[in-house]
């Protein structure tokens, strides 16, 4: 069957189909073109030419109903398209029993549904266990191995990225030593002992060992009551921070926060922005002490095309400051101005600036971080743009490109 991703190319097609897939007479129907019709008319909600369907074409629908279930139980099927399809071969099934008092195609059909929304139960169940561990931004429960891992007792790992970002800046480990992309690269033991992934550093000697027994539990701790400092920031000792950083050659200066306490953002987690125009930390730039910088010095105006919210203006300073220029280009966006067609919903399924805003970064939720609110549009307030590089004009959203 076709899968439709744009609802309107969808009923597009469908429409197509039905126009050239009339039958003469609805005896001559085959089970594809009596599911294309049923489906056509189920998303489109006409019920009573569903209800003709099923009456018209009794000795064919066993078998469609057949088909249907097959291609919806398939390996490849997700679950959203595999619980549509059932959800259609039900309707079928109902309306079957309504016109040909029969009920076997419920009997076959409602066990299946049952039994799918009971396995997605147990996946967000499962997903929604280790949420509350990462419930402050850029904390990453770590389980690609969580059998050996349960097999010796140990919990799975918890990721502080806030901690490495006071003393790391992203450029050090993205991508050298980590991809910016979680479940892609196999963290095991056997690389990390070798020195690289996490051992690059914890190796006893920028920052303790991974051998050491006594030192499993310091990474193996998610869902231990003993995490509670890597999930409340404000609440680890200063002091503590400041030796850590000294040792590895960064600096912590914990007199410049305002009121001595890590600033925090409308949402609890950490205002980094805060923090560096306080002056209070200096994370490491690089492992490599022949480094050298590469930053881009300019900003760009992302002109709203919505009289809903104002500009954004982006700081490639601040971005490059922190970040490599190869883990934003290409991967993320061409490298030309106004090149990259982004839309608001793209990038809160974790595209564009949604590669790390939401992530790792203050989260899409604080619109007005990114949406600066001022009096009139931005791109109108001069103070504001006189050295803002301008994108060309943007195709309208509603044009699919
Ligand atoms: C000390 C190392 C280290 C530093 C510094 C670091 N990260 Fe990461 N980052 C990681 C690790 C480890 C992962 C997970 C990789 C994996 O699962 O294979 C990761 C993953 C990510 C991801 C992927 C998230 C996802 O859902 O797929 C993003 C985005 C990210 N980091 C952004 C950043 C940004 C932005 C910075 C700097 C502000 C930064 N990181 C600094 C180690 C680091
Ligand atoms: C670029 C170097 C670097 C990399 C890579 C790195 N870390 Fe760290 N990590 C440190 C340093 C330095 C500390 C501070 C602790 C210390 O001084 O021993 C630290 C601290 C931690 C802590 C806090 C422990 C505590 O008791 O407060 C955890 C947890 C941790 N790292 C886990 C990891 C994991 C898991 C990985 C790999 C996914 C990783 N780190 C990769 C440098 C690194
Ligand atoms: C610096 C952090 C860190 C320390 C310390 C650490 N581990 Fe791990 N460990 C990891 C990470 C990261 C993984 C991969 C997690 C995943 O599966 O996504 C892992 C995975 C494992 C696994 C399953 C996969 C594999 O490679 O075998 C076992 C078993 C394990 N660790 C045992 C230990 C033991 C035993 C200790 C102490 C002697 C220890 N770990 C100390 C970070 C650490
Ligand atoms: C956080 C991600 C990010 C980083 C890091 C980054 N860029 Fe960009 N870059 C962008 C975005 C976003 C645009 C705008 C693209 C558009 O208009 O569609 C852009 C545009 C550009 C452009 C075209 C506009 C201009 O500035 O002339 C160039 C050239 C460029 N980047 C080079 C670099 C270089 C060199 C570095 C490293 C020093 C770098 N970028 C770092 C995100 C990034
Ligand atoms: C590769 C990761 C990454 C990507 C991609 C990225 N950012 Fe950021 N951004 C950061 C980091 C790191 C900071 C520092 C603040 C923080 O982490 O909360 C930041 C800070 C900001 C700030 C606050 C600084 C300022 O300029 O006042 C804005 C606004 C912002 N980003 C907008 C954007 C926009 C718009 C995009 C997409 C065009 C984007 N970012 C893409 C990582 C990223
Ligand atoms: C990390 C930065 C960032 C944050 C946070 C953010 N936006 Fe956006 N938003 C953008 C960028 C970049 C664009 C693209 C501008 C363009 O080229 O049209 C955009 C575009 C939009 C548009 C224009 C229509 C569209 O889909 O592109 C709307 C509406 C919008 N944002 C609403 C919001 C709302 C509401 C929030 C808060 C829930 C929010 N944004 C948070 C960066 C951000």
């Amino acid at each position: 069957m076709i899968s439709c991703v744009y609802k309107i190319n969808c009923r597009l097609i469908w429409l197509f189909v039905l126009l050239f897939s009339l039958p003469g007479s609805s005896g001559a129907m085959d089970n594809a073109t009596f599911l294309q019709q049923f489906t056509y008319n189920y998303e489109e909600q006409q019920f009573n030419d569903q209800l003709d369907l099923v009456r018209l074409n009794k000795p064919i629908i066993p078998g469609a109903v057949a088909d249907l279930v097959k291609e919806a139980m398939s390996d490849k099927q997700a679950f959203e398209d595999r619980m549509r399809q059932l959800n259609i071969a039900s309707a079928i099934a109902y309306m079957y029993l309504h016109w040909h008092q029969d009920d076997s195609l419920i009997k076959l059909v409602a066990p299946l549904i049952q039994k799918e929304l009971l396995k997605e139960q147990k996946r967000t169940a499962e997903i929604m266990k280790w949420k509350k561990e990462e419930r402050f931004l850029g904390n990453f429960v770590m389980k690609q191995h969580e059998d050996e891992m349960v097999r010796q007792n140990l919990s799975m790992v918890l990721y502080p990225h806030w901690l490495h970002r006071i003393l790391y800046e992203c450029k050090v480990c993205h991508n050298d030593i980590f991809k910016m992309k979680r479940w892609e690269g196999n963290l095991s033991h056997q690389s990390m002992e070798k020195g690289a992934l996490c051992g690059t550093c914890h190796n006893g000697t920028a920052a303790f060992a991974m051998h050491e027994k006594s030192d499993c539990n310091r990474c193996h701790i998610a869902g231990s009551p003993n995490a509670e400092h890597l999930h409340h920031p404000e609440k680890v000792k200063q002091t503590a921070i400041k030796e850590m950083a000294e040792k590895i050659g960064a600096q912590w200066r914990p007199e410049n926060l305002p009121d001595g306490r890590l600033p925090l953002d409308r949402f609890r987690f950490i205002d980094w922005m805060k923090l560096k125009e306080n002056d209070v930390f200096t994370p490491v730039a690089s492992l490599d002490k022949n480094h050298t910088e590469e930053i881009r010095d300019n900003r760009i105006l992302f002109a709203s095309q919505s009289g809903f919210v104002s500009d954004v203006i982006f700081d490639h300073k601040i971005h490059s400051d922190w970040i490599q220029c190869a883990t934003c280009h290409p991967a993320v966006f061409k490298d030309e101005l106004g090149a990259n067609k982004m839309k608001m919903t793209d990038m809160s399924k974790g595209f564009y600036c949604g590669s790390c805003h939401g992530k790792v970064s203050f989260t899409f939720a604080d619109c007005l971080r990114c949406h600066k609110k001022t009096t009139g549009k931005l791109s109108m307030d001069e103070s504001r743009t006189t050295d803002a590089l301008r994108r060309p004009a943007q195709p309208p959203l509603n044009k699919t490109p």
